[in-house]
């Protein structure tokens, strides 16, 4: 059986100046030798120069968000098409932080999703749940309720990434056991093919939360692990480079 190869992204979260980009390009200097496929996604601020220095190497760069609407009266926010015209490749939509900061739902995800295909980006939707959630027996419920509600029909064909971020294991050095992180995986590979058949037993499954050098290599081999979705080591490339090699 040939192993897919494994998606590894750094989420930078609202961290990252212009002095920053130099760490960037130190994971692309050191991510050429790494089998897996490698992306940043920076604060959008960075995006287009991120793109520009990373050009030539395999890192790709992707945001964080978009708004699903083209253009038009929302201040603050930027649309799929800008992302794509900065240089972006990739989008993380749906994150546990927009859902609970932002009160975005499930159909304000799907609708992201397609306007990011709309716009060329591959997106890595993500999905996870509480603690209370976990410690009430309904995880399992949660997460695959979550992708049903968020994954568009247009996916169907598309390369697009799904991570399961327990939002109790985002940046709190707690994780999952990796029995647990198998079960969660198996139950989303399963989803995945209910709603896209053949299509959806392709799609890269991502582990994200606390990933870190020294549990990398136990996640990334769990089954139905296809990478990683990493923040807060994703910001110094030394760390985020022993992950990238982990895979
Ligand atoms: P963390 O964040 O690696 O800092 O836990 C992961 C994420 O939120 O994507």
């Amino acid at each position: 059986m040939i192993t897919p190869t494994p998606l590894i992204a750094g989420n930078w979260k609202m961290n990252g100046l212009q002095a920053s980009l130099a760490e960037a390009c130190a994971i692309a200097e050191g991510a050429g030798r790494s089998r897996a496929r490698v992306a940043i996604c920076p604060p959008s601020l960075l995006v287009h120069q991120m793109a520009e220095l990373l050009a030539d190497t395999k890192v790709v760069v992707g945001g964080q968000d978009v708004h699903w609407e083209p253009s038009g009266a929302y201040t603050g926010d930027i649309s799929a098409e800008m992302l794509a015209d900065a240089g972006a490749k990739m989008v993380i939509i749906g994150h546990s932080e927009r859902r609970a900061c932002y009160c975005e739902t499930d159909a304000m995800v799907a609708r992201k999703v397609e306007a990011s295909l709309a716009a060329g980006l591959e997106p890595i939707v993500c999905v996870g749940e509480t603690l209370v959630e976990r410690k009430a027996g309904a995880a399992l419920t949660v997460v695959t309720g979550q992708l049903r509600g968020s994954l568009p029909k247009a996916l169907a064909g598309k390369s697009f990434a799904v991570a399961y971020e327990p939002v109790w294991a985002i940046g709190t050095g707690l994780t999952p056991t990796t029995s647990e992180i198998e079960e969660m995986h198996r139950a989303i590979r399963a989803t995945l093919v209910d709603l896209f058949g053949d299509d959806g037993a392709g799609v890269p499954i991502l582990y994200g939360g606390s990933v870190k050098p020294s549990n990398a290599a136990e996640i990334l081999h769990a089954a139905e692990v296809g990478g990683a979705l990493v923040g807060g080591a994703s910001l110094k490339a030394s760390d985020f480079l022993a992950i990238v090699d982990a895979a």
